[in-house]
């Protein structure tokens, strides 16, 4: 009878469904947590169901924002089940780790691209410092620079989250990609190719918070930085793109919330359901990765059956309703 139970227990074990939840305008807004998150969240720790947190968002490591959620949304949160905008960059080579790197973003960024394995992430408030007539306003609080940049070349331009010195972020980063061989201060002439590699974390155009209308995102502040290249050069800027909707995103996603089910629940997946409130970026996303996709009215998009551009397979008013419906799909 031992067996028959072992091979019985087998036999019935359901396979559970992935859910992967965008977090500003899905689950938060600002400050704000969104009324229904703690309650769907709280459920599905019960029913032992894998989900995890793909955000274009960043400026933190994995496992402090792991424990800013798990404060917010009072449900114990590991590192392993958030994604960020920049968590990918983590693959980047050993060779661009070893070398100079501008990130672009809050102080913050720096502590974080350390923690992936950059040996010498400098930030533009640094470089002003190195020589001030860079930028030449004298309105901000500067750090000192790091390191004598007469002596050095960069390795790449890293954007790892929205920016709010997005003047001389572009003055310095397009410095930088239009240089002879990354040495701040030098110029090719005519230009001829970018002297450095350039990622980006995300390249959404909008975003929702507590604000009523939708804020410009690292897509926005990519249009601007674009433009001006462009407009120096004549060329296009060869930009290695990492966030939602990008595929590689998915692959990593995907990738960890496996390991995620099987190491810390010991759960099998079925469907995986991506839940999101920008279409362009969310449901574009999991569309394109072949999940399916559900799209809330609580962000981004607020009103309205479907998105014309980008259509989900499955509408609903909020983060609560995207886990009945999942639940009444899976049951
Ligand atoms: O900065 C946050 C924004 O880019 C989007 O965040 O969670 O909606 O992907 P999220
Ligand atoms: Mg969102």
């Amino acid at each position: 009878p031992q067996v028959d139970l072992k091979l019985n227990l087998n036999v019935t074990k359901h396979k559970k469904p992935g859910i992967i939840f965008d977090i500003d305008g899905v689950l938060v807004k600002g400050k704000n947590v969104l009324p229904e998150t703690l309650k769907t969240l709280k459920l599905l720790n019960t029913l032992h169901i894998p989900y995890m947190f793909l955000t274009n968002g960043g400026g933190k490591t994995e496992k402090k924002k792991a424990q800013e959620l798990s404060q917010r949304f009072q449900v114990p949160i590991r590192e392993e089940q958030v994604v960020l905008g920049h968590s990918p960059m983590r693959t980047i080579s050993d060779e661009i780790k070893n070398k100079l790197v501008l990130v672009i973003g809050p102080d913050s960024c720096k502590e974080v691209a350390k923690s992936y394995g950059f040996k010498k992430p400098i930030l533009s408030k640094e470089i002003i410092s190195w020589r001030p007539s860079i930028w030449p306003f004298e309105d901000q609080q500067l750090l000192d620079c790091p390191y004598d940049l007469d002596n050095e070349q960069f390795g790449a331009v890293l954007m790892f989250n929205d920016s709010n010195t997005w003047g001389q972020d572009i003055q310095i980063a397009c410095d930088i990609l239009r240089s002879q061989n990354g040495k701040l201060g030098t110029q090719q002439i005519p230009y001829e190719k970018q002297a450095v590699p350039c990622y980006f974390a995300a390249a959404d155009l909008l975003w929702s918070n507590d604000f009523p209308l939708s804020r410009f995102g690292q897509g926005a502040f990519k249009m601007a930085f674009t433009k001006l290249f462009k407009e120096l050069t004549e060329k296009d800027i060869d930009i290695i793109q990492f966030g939602k909707p990008e595929k590689k995103t998915y692959d990593f996603t995907k990738e960890l919330l496996e390991k995620f089910s099987k190491n810390c629940l010991n759960e099998e997946i079925s469907n995986i359901y991506a839940v999101g409130d920008n279409p362009s970026v969310d449901v574009l996303g999991a569309n394109n990765y072949g999940w399916h996709s559900i799209l809330v009215r609580t962000g981004v998009f607020k009103t309205g059956e479907n998105d014309k551009n980008y259509p989900a397979k499955t509408v609903v008013n909020n983060v609560l309703d995207s886990v009945k419906f999942i639940l009444s799909q899976e049951n």
